[in-house]
């Protein structure tokens, strides 16, 4: 049987986030139905409708693989390759007309990330990257921001859809470090903002409460670019860990430290 190798497996993956992508520009201003899987946690008829194309080619290349997919959930449990999908990321954004927002596709190999493809289709950029071969804007070799010190940086958060029933620390950590950067956006596009880490143009990325397929393609890009990516309370970082810190590495454990810092904070 015919074993693809990674590179044939990320041009179908690129190919499956460009349809995707062309679906979010087409309807963007016009996102159909809006329905509401919490208070404030949005999903649209085309987070449904991008999701579907992705999963139909992914599934006509590689019958045999599990994915796991926002809307859809998880398809197969045995395979040991996988792909994590995450349609439209930024739905609010894009519900609301905002430009920020994009597809992310990743693929696992025994619960290893293996390759990570984000498209932003409004700005058509594509951001690329396969383990231990480098991270690419639009084929163009990626790398972090040379800033040393929280002082010099410019920071980015989200805040956690259920943030009305459990504020946790997320309100703490970014009342501080607005004092301690030169600034802290909120961009509403977790892949996003990992991929401005990774392209230099944020120096540094932190959230709670997030999922698989908001962090699995965004971590490798930016490591892959010459960052660092963990929890804020150790230093691994596991997709299930419902949180990240990700940085040029330069900054990284001045920014772990102040946000442990905040947390304590009465
Ligand atoms: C959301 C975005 C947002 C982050 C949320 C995520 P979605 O993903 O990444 O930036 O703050 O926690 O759930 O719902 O737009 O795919
Ligand atoms: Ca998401
Ligand atoms: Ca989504």
């Amino acid at each position: 049987m015919h074993k693809p190798g990674i590179i044939e497996i990320q041009s179908v993956v690129i190919n499956a986030a460009r349809q995707a992508g062309e679906i979010l520009s087409r309807n963007w201003g016009q996102a159909g139905r809006i329905e509401h899987k919490g208070a404030i946690n949005l999903v649209t008829e085309t987070d449904r409708l991008a999701e579907a194309v992705i999963i139909n080619t992914l599934q006509a290349h590689y019958p045999d693989w599990d994915i796991l997919a926002e809307e859809a959930g998880q398809k197969g449990n045995n395979a040991e390759n996988r792909f994590i999908v995450d349609p439209l990321d930024g739905t609010t954004n894009y519900a609301h007309a905002y430009p920020c927002f994009c597809v992310s596709i990743a693929s696992e190999q025994q619960g290893v990330v293996s390759l990570g493809v984000i498209y932003e289709p409004l700005l058509n950029e594509l951001y690329t990257a396969i383990k231990g071969q480098g991270a690419y804007l639009n084929g163009k070799p990626l790398g972090v921001s040379p800033a040393k010190y929280l002082n010099d940086s410019l920071l980015v958060t989200g805040f956690p859809y259920d943030i009305r029933e459990h504020t946790g620390n997320s309100l703490k950590y970014f009342n501080r470090l607005a004092l301690l950067s030169q600034g802290v956006r909120r961009d509403g596009s977790a892949a996003l903002d990992l991929c401005y880490v990774a392209a230099g143009r944020l120096d540094g990325f932190w959230e709670l409460g997030l999922c698989p397929w908001d962090v699995a393609a965004g971590s490798l890009i930016v490591t892959e670019a010459g960052g660092s990516v963990s929890h804020i309370d150790d230093t691994g970082f596991s997709l299930t860990g419902k949180q990240i810190l990700a940085t040029n590495g330069l900054i990284h454990e001045e920014l772990r430290q102040a946000l442990q810092q905040a947390g304590k904070i009465t």
